[in-house]
């Protein structure tokens, strides 16, 4: 191979990041933090504020990737998005287009949450199907045929959705299964709907709940709120707001289980006992000493945990699936066997693999993990496959004896605004590692 015979050598440095979290278990915690506030309750509020074609303001918002991803996508569309500490700004008048950038919503599941306001606002969406963590299979049929029945037109194709209206109208819809996202989508498809939309067996979920208060004072018309039976009545426009979104009470939870894992004592601030509906009393029943104070849990554990014969996850107010995968971990250590049965996204039994590798005993048949608590698990390299999968990895690294390395631990940053500085701040020796290599690459033309 000569110069002669045209062949070029260009070589391109390519720089790539491989970050890990490193944790040194068996420490206690201590002291006090506070609950950042709740990722489900923002996403969908970020996707309201294309509707009063004005400016929201949110405060209290988490800065996690999950917020970058979701501004990016209403900056696409033609919002103005500032951040100023944790409140996020966004000036929705401008919004030009309805096509919602492809690659962006296939970053995240809310992205889903799109649909509803601009085809109350515009008539029409199109986007490619949403992403998200993979933690089972994630169909949007609810809320098409939800549409469908508000007098839309829904199609798929070629992995994309289209959904068009000459003009929504004001259905009664019974919903076949109390879905988050789609409860959130008709709502907000609902607000400028002629005549009034009715949505039975809806999604309670304390975040449905936010966003429907978010919309009132927005001057949207909705009764019912917090039960299965909403009623939203059209309205012509809405106005300006600033809202404060509420704790994340999976966070409050993550953090919970933490100190059940690596025993301690600790305060966490900016929630209450009420936010963990589903969880806080089989925690209770774990063995856990919780206490409140003003606007904070306290919790104590000396590190024994009892195993809880059946948990099974069901919408609110029954035990969280987001959940789930932290509470196998902690009860990985539990004295007596556990049975967690998963009933909502499946694959986030995959942990259990996870976990065997730090010396966990769990079998998975079907949608049902059976744990039998072992005395101490042993830190080694872990992936993290998803969110609270990865938030899981940590919770059993802290408990556990030497260190623990966790991979891929970007998936933790999609809902958690820092884990290891919240963690060090109750004493625990845990931190990001950030390796940068230069890979060169070769291309011969
Ligand atoms: C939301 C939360 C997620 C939480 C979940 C359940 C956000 C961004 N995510 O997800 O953290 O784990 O609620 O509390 O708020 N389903 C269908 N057809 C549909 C829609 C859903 O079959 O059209 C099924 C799903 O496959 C799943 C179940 O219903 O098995 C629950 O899904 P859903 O409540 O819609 O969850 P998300 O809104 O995606």
């Amino acid at each position: 191979m000569s110069c002669l015979n045209i062949m070029v050598y260009i070589a391109s440095v390519e720089a790539f990041t491989v970050d890990g979290i490193i944790i040194k278990g068996g420490l206690k915690l201590q002291g006090e933090i506070s609950i950042q506030g709740s990722k489900n309750s923002v996403l969908p509020i970020m996707a309201a504020s294309i509707l009063n074609s004005g400016i929201t303001v949110i405060s209290n918002c988490p800065r996690i990737s999950d917020v970058w991803d979701m501004t990016e996508l209403l900056k696409d569309i033609g919002c103005i998005v500032e951040f100023e500490d944790n409140t996020l700004i966004i000036d929705s008048k401008d919004v030009y287009k309805t096509e919602i950038d492809n690659a962006l919503a296939e970053k995240i599941r809310a992205s889903v949450v799109l649909l509803g306001p601009l085809l109350a606002r515009f008539g029409h969406a199109k986007m490619s199907r949403p992403g998200g963590c993979n933690i089972g299979s994630r169909p949007i049929d609810i809320h098409l045929a939800a549409f469908e029945k508000m007098n839309a037109v829904c199609l798929e194709r070629d992995n994309k959705v289209y959904v068009e209206s000459t003009k929504l109208t004001g259905a009664n819809i019974s919903l076949a299964y109390p879905s988050v996202g789609a409860t959130e989508n008709i709502i907000l498809a609902a607000v400028f709907a002629e005549g009034t939309t009715e949505i039975h067996n809806a999604a309670t979920e304390p975040e449905v709940v936010e966003l429907c208060q978010c919309l009132v004072g927005m001057g949207s018309r909705i009764l019912g709120i917090g039960s299965d039976n909403l009623k939203i009545i059209g309205v012509e426009s809405l106005r300006d707001i600033e809202y404060q979104i509420r704790p994340d009470r999976i966070v409050m939870g993550t953090y919970l289980c933490a100190c059940m894992s690596a025993g301690g004592e600790i305060s966490l601030k900016n929630c209450s006992i009420s936010d963990g509906v589903g969880y806080v009393d089989v925690l209770c029943g774990m063995g856990a000493m919780l206490r409140c104070e003003n606007d904070s849990i306290i919790i104590k554990s000396d590190r024994r945990i009892q195993a809880i014969n059946y948990i099974q996850t069901n919408p609110y107010p029954g035990f969280p699936t987001d959940m789930q995968s932290i509470f196998m971990s902690v009860l990985s250590k539990a004295e007596g066997t556990s049975i967690i049965e998963e009933t909502i996204f499946n694959k986030r039994l995959e942990l259990a693999s996870q976990l065997k590798k730090m010396g966990a005993n769990v079998d998975v048949l079907k949608n049902k993990a059976i744990i039998t608590g072992v005395d101490y698990m042993k830190g080694t390299t872990v992936t993290a496959k998803d969110l609270r999968g990865g938030a899981a990895l940590v919770i059993a690294g802290l408990g556990a004896e030497g260190i623990t390395t966790i991979e891929d631990p970007f998936y933790i940053k999609r809902g958690y605004v820092d884990i290891c500085s919240d963690l060090k701040k109750l004493g625990a020796d845990i931190k990001w590692e950030k390796a940068n290599q230069e890979k060169e690459k070769v291309i011969l033309k």
